[in-house]
């Protein structure tokens, strides 16, 4: 069984069409990187699998339950953690997580909180206000207060933004140990290297699911073509290569450059000139996911003008 199998859905505001015909499965025990530019629909799509939000066409099963009719059951057993971190900053750790155990009805409360606590390693910062936590803290309290009811699937929407690349490296670790307990994961994030932890990613640009598959298939189906360049003035050659046929990024990393299009020929042709100056490298370079993701805002810019 897929923990997450939806079909079409689609969510409008007004006129406007946020989720467009998404079709979306997750294995049990998988981890889904949900990516996609500012606006797209993540927080959308995921709060219509949590059962907080009707879909207005589609339909699915989520951990088995039906999309509209058994969202409730949904809720028992899904961990959601939101965007914005929403809890009581003038609470402790513990007297949070103690109200989030009465929300579930989990009994005895103080059983509950202590094993949670104890998991996550916070017993020792227990009494600490949450407004006072820094924002690795913040974010390892939201995630013990959405696996504490014990869920099946986690939907976490940016559980790592802002915070610093220590606590998320364990945030991840803790992540990958909670799948292999056999919870499933959906996650949102901005960050490319989150989305190499993940099993499998789908790319939702302007409400439409573009790409979906591991690292390595999204990258190669994109079949881009990169370069990098190396030498002196290399803003110059920037501005020169700017708009020549077939080439489609320009971007300075460090002390290269490195140039995308889909077109190889055409990309091919366009650097020949530079090919041949004797200061000036120009190397076949591994098109990175970034690389992709930027490729796809662009084309996607298209199609909304
Ligand atoms: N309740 C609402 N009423 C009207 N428009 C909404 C509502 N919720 C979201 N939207 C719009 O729907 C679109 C998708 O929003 P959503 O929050 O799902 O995107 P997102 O991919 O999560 O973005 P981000 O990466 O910034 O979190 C946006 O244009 C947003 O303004
Ligand atoms: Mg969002």
């Amino acid at each position: 069984m897929n923990a997450i199998d939806v079909k079409n859905l689609v969510k409008r505001f007004g006129t406007k069409t946020v989720v467009d015909h998404v079709t979306m499965t997750v294995a049990e025990g998988e981890i889904v990187g949900f990516l996609g530019p500012n606006g797209s629909g993540k927080t959308t799509t995921i709060r219509i699998m949590c059962g907080l939000l009707t879909p207005d066409e589609g339909d699915g099963e989520v951990l088995g339950y039906n999309l509209r009719t058994e969202s409730l059951k949904i809720k028992r057993e899904v961990g959601y953690m939101t965007q914005k971190f929403s809890f009581y900053e003038d609470l402790t750790i513990e007297e949070n997580l103690e109200f989030v155990a009465r929300l579930y009805r989990l009994k005895p409360v103080g059983e509950h909180v202590a094993r949670t606590l104890e998991e996550l390693g916070l017993t020792t910062r227990k009494d600490q206000l949450a407004g006072t936590l820094s924002g690795g803290w913040k974010q390892r309290l939201a995630l013990a207060a959405c696996i504490m009811h014990k869920p099946k699937l986690l939907l976490l929407d940016e559980p790592t933004a802002g915070v610093d690349p220590k606590a998320r490296r364990e945030f991840w670790d803790e992540i990958h140990r909670l799948a292999r307990g056999g919870l499933t994961v959906l996650v949102s994030t901005h960050y490319m290297d989150e989305a190499e932890r993940c099993h499998r990613i789908s790319y939702i640009s302007y409400g439409k699911m573009l790409a979906s598959g591991t690292v390595d298939e999204v990258i190669r189906n994109a079949g881009l073509t990169t370069f990098v360049i190396s030498g002196p003035k290399l803003n110059e050659i920037a501005d020169e290569l700017e708009g020549k046929p077939g080439v489609e990024q320009v971007a300075p990393f460090g002390t290269t450059l490195h140039v995308v299009g889909s077109d190889k020929k055409a990309l091919t042709a366009s650097l020949a000139e530079l090919k041949k100056r004797k200061d000036i490298t120009v190397q076949p370079g591994e098109t990175s996911l970034e690389d992709v993701f930027i490729q796809f805002m662009a084309g996607s810019k298209d199609n909304m003008a």
